[in-house]
């Protein structure tokens, strides 16, 4: 099937990040405050190699990146096809962030680890009609795959891996949404070894929220 690309465009930064629509989980708007927040700028400095997880067509990775927040970004998805995207985005602004495509962490290379692990993952444990009361097939896909996490498989197998993909000291920074998922969830699934702060209230619906945790010093 062919897609149909619109040619958007926003800025981040310096810089120019292509999209379609359809793959905007949230990144033009709840992706960007996040960048934007006092509470979560506190957080990024002295960041060299950044992952942007989940990335879509990589909306908070490049923000940061065109903002000198870090200095290298890669960006990872399960769905390839955010990729033509990326490498526009590539091209336009003379970058080369590298995308893995991936199912999690199932195709990184074990050496790979970041200082910043950040992410606008799907929060949604169950299947629900506002996720699926789509008017075509193709938004209905897009809106499953951005949307569902179903059982919270992705959230599990993130933490159960997360830990070997951070330098000492590194941080993981999630945009959450308290209706579907709770903090109490997601710092029972990290589990110990990371400091842990909540930012609460944030973005205009208020249910949603920031997660930052720190992986302590001595934990390998
Ligand atoms: C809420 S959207 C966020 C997209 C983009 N970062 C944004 O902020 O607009 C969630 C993204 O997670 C991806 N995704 C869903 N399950 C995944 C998994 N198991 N592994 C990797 N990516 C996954 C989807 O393809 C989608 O791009």
């Amino acid at each position: 099937m062919q897609l149909s690309y619109t040619k958007s465009g926003i800025l981040g930064g310096d810089g120019v990040v292509f999209y379609n629509p359809l793959y905007d989980g949230g990144g033009t708007t709840i992706g960007y405050d996040m960048c934007k927040h006092p509470s979560i700028l506190k957080h990024l400095s002295n960041i060299n190699d950044t992952l942007e997880i989940c990335s879509g067509p990589g909306f908070i990775g490049f923000y940061l990146l065109f903002n000198g927040l870090t200095k290298k970004l890669w960006l990872s998805d399960k769905f390839d096809g955010v990729l033509p995207d990326i490498l526009k985005t590539n091209a336009f602004n003379q970058v080369d962030v590298k995308f893995i495509h991936s199912d999690c962490f199932q195709n990184f290379e074990k050496s790979l680890k970041f200082d910043l692990i950040i992410s606008n993952p799907p929060h949604v444990q169950h299947d629900m009609e506002w996720i699926r009361d789509r008017k075509t097939e193709e938004e209905k896909h897009a809106s499953y795959r951005i949307n569902l996490d179903e059982d919270l498989k992705f959230h599990r197998e993130f933490f159960e891996n997360v830990k070997n993909h951070l330098h000492p000291g590194g941080k993981v920074i999630l945009v959450e949404n308290q209706t579907y998922i709770s903090y109490a969830t997601i710092m029972d699934l990290a589990g110990s070894g990371f400091e842990c702060e909540v930012i609460n209230g944030v973005y205009a619906e208020k249910n949603f929220y920031y997660i930052v945790l720190t992986l302590g010093t001595c934990v390998v």
